[in-house]
């Protein structure tokens, strides 16, 4: 069998993303069937608001595998905000405004577990065993790694940046979750969170060796279209391109008239030469439920004007429900302070028992 490390190194290669692909399909097919196989961990850093290109990477299909019966555990990640930065900002409030975006778009707590790490000691201390199994050249090669590290201006790597992918393989085990929805990008920690498992059995192993005491978590990879920003660059709030879940309408409206287009008033649903103007139609597609090609007709020669009238009136409306709930959570912090202690505790329960059982396999019991 082939090093878990070179595994590693080479699971963003083409053919490993169409494998991912392919078993992403087949899992989507086995949740219709059988929801109670999966257990789904995701999880957000708390470092800005979330904007609709959340809403349609993933959250919308968080709330669809919640709603079909998949156990859902929904991870504020405010350690790894400061993997790449030197202050936690104003954390406390963005962990808040992440648990409202959360509630506002569907996320159920009486069905799915919402929690902050740093809330979780028993989940931390697994980054120990955890470390142990893990080789510096490994940690060093992981390509996302490497491309956050560049987009710090090649800042220092931090020691938490290095290891940031073995702590968020802690945070997917201590709940032992076996389903990790992500995008591409996050693919190489999730062959890392393997390797992790697969060696924590191998080394600190149980007697029965065909109950490991982790599971292999796979990836679902979001079928979503990427949405791009206003100014049809990657959505992002340094870019001041992005439409946020809890922005007014007037908010949205403004952001929408500045959006780039291009000089042909046709419109046409073309993302290969038209990336502006089609990424304009996706979102209307998106937020009234047609295909793009169907809203491309309708505006036909009505041009860039016309477009963009209809892709406002269309992602406020879709957006006025949503934010409503918004602001009436953020209206009642109490709440919100409920919603996230309770998280909390049931998170700290099922990490309690995790470390219980990799203190007994490690022989750590005094
Ligand atoms: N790295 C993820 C992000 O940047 C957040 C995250 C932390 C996460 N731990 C995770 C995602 C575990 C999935 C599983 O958005």
């Amino acid at each position: 069998m082939k090093d878990a490390g070179e595994q590693l190194a080479h699971s963003t290669s083409s053919a490993s993303l169409r494998r991912s692909e392919e078993r992403s399909k087949q899992i989507e097919a086995e949740i219709d069937k059988d929801p109670s196989k999966f257990r789904v961990l995701t999880g957000d850093r708390p470092t800005g608001n979330l904007h609709i290109g959340h809403y349609f990477g993933s959250l919308a299909n968080r709330v669809e595998l919640q709603n079909k019966g998949v156990e859902t555990w929904v991870l504020v990640a405010d350690y790894q905000v400061i993997t790449d930065r030197d202050e936690t900002g104003p954390i406390r409030e963005r962990v808040y405004s992440l648990v409202a975006d959360y509630l506002a778009v569907g996320i159920d707590p009486a069905k799915s577990v919402i929690f902050n790490h740093s809330m979780v000691p028993a989940l931390n201390q697994l980054l120990l065993p955890f470390l142990s199994l893990v080789t510096e050249a490994e940690l060093l090669r992981n390509p996302t790694v490497k491309s956050e590290l560049e987009a710090t201006g090649n800042r220092a790597l931090s020691g938490l940046l290095l290891t940031y992918p073995v702590h968020q393989a802690a945070d997917i085990l201590f709940c032992k979750a076996n389903l990790v929805p992500v995008g591409k990008d996050q693919l190489p920690h999730l062959e890392q969170t393997r390797v992790v498992a697969r060696r924590f059995d191998e080394r600190y192993g149980r007697a029965v060796p065909e109950e490991p005491v982790f599971p292999q978590a796979e990836a679902l990879l979001s079928k979503a279209s990427l949405l791009l920003g206003m100014d049809g660059h990657k959505m992002s709030k340094s870019r001041g391109n992005t439409i946020e879940i809890g922005m007014s309408a007037d908010e949205t409206a403004k952001r929408i008239k500045k959006a780039v287009t291009d000089a042909d008033r046709h419109i046409t649903y073309d993302p290969e030469n038209r990336p502006e103007v089609s990424n304009l139609v996706l979102l209307a597609a998106l937020t009234s439920g047609r295909t793009p090609q169907e809203v491309a007709e309708e505006i036909g020669d009505g041009g860039a004007g016309q477009l963009k009238k209809l892709v406002t009136e269309s992602v406020n409306e879709f957006f006025a429900p949503i934010r409503a709930r918004r602001a009436e959570l953020a209206a009642n912090p109490d709440y919100l302070r409920e919603v996230l202690y309770a998280g909390i505790s049931k998170a700290n329960e099922r990490a309690d028992l995790t470390l219980d059982e990799v203190r007994q396999a490690m022989g750590m019991v005094y």
